[in-house]
């Protein structure tokens, strides 16, 4: 390792995605078709977030960056490194070109972390971490943290794929479940090989095997992440035997929608009346004509501002509002505290009259 003198963590500053890039240290296979990419910030930097959020990565293919969103894996319990754990789908283009590119060495520009999907948000005395396929990464990073700062917890938690050799983190699960107490794991997979060494639970989990791996299920603060059938499915499982749903809580996983809206139309010439938006950082100014978000007027004035969900998921597009006031209507993208410190999301935020931005 590169890496000067050693540091204690209060000598050092914290990683800031407008600054700062990633170096990829890193690259591990988890099954046959998940690999974990591990990244440092620059030396002399830690990264601060909380488990179960998530980086926006931009990714340098042919033909222009991609920004494509994935959940951290690691746990901030250890933050001199980041991690994302993801999944080769055969219609992933940012993923596949992870796995066929992205090599130790090479520096990335992220975004965030961000993300409300997380338990410390949600203080319980008994938890369920209930996951399908690499639904299981947040809920990974948020059963690392647990065992390093309170391996005392008592936590459920199930995991579901479609094969032993697909189950993700299983030998560190399996080292975990021996470590910590209160700890009830529980893999089920849906086929196994002829032959094959499996002991687990088999099958699909469904309203009758929940139950009997979890028999005081509604009793825990439930987070479960997986494909959309299978959220729902465990939602209605729960939602049918009583649970509090407001003890539930639920995150899509993988890349999220990538909105492909056309670029506005031209500017229209100004005209006397109509608001105006100054973008500081690229000092340029342009109209705002009503209903146009932020991002939209910028991109039709040549300003870059990175954005992948363009649906106020993500935060990638996140600015500081300098002046003025904006209509901002996210997704959860971005934390009451960004927006009492004065930033906005771009993409989901429509000037009220004159505004002045940092892009
Ligand atoms: S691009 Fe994702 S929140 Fe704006």
């Amino acid at each position: 390792m590169t890496g000067g003198p050693h540091l204690h963590l209060d000598d050092m500053g914290v990683w800031n995605d407008r600054l700062h890039q990633l170096e990829v240290i890193g690259v591990h296979a988890e099954t046959p078709t998940v690999r974990t990419f591990v990244f440092r910030a620059d030396p002399g930097l830690w990264f601060r977030y909380r488990p179960g959020q998530f980086v926006t990565l931009e990714l340098p293919i042919e033909g222009g960056p991609l920004l494509r969103t994935y959940t951290l894996s690691s746990s901030p319990s250890r933050p001199l490194s980041v991690a994302v754990t993801v999944k080769a789908q055969a219609e992933s283009i940012g993923t596949r070109w992870m796995f066929d590119h992205l090599r130790v060495g090479m520096r990335l520009r992220a975004y965030g972390p961000t993300g409300h999907f997380t338990h410390v948000a949600h203080p319980a005395s008994r938890y369920l971490f209930v996951s399908a396929g690499s639904g299981i990464t947040p809920m990974m990073a948020m059963l690392r943290w647990i065992a390093d700062v309170a391996p005392d917890s008592d936590v459920a938690f199930v995991t579901a794929a479609r094969s032993p050799d697909e189950l993700i983190f299983r030998h560190e699960l399996e080292l975990l479940d021996r470590q910590m107490p209160k700890l009830a794991l529980s893999m089920i997979v849906r086929d196994t090989p002829p032959g094959g060494a499996w002991t687990g639970h088999r099958g699909r989990l469904d309203a009758t095997r929940l139950p009997i791996l979890v028999p005081d299920m509604l009793t825990r603060e439930v987070f479960c992440c997986g494909p959309d059938g299978f959220m729902s499915a465990v939602r209605g499982i729960l939602a049918d035997a009583g649970h509090d749903m407001a003890r539930y809580h639920q995150e899509s996983f993988g890349d999220l929608p990538v909105a492909t809206r056309e670029a506005p139309a031209e500017q229209a010439a100004p005209d006397a009346d109509a608001a105006t938006i100054r973008f500081l950082e690229s000092d340029v100014a342009a109209v705002a004509p009503a209903g146009q978000t932020v991002l939209e007027i910028a991109r039709s004035v040549g300003v870059r501002i990175p954005a992948a969900c363009e649906s106020g998921l993500c935060g990638t597009c996140r600015i500081s509002l300098a002046a003025g006031a904006v209509d901002m209507n996210h997704n959860g993208g971005i934390l009451d505290e960004d927006i009492a410190d004065g930033y906005i999301l771009a993409c989901c935020s429509v000037p009220r009259g004159d505004v002045q931005v940092g892009a």
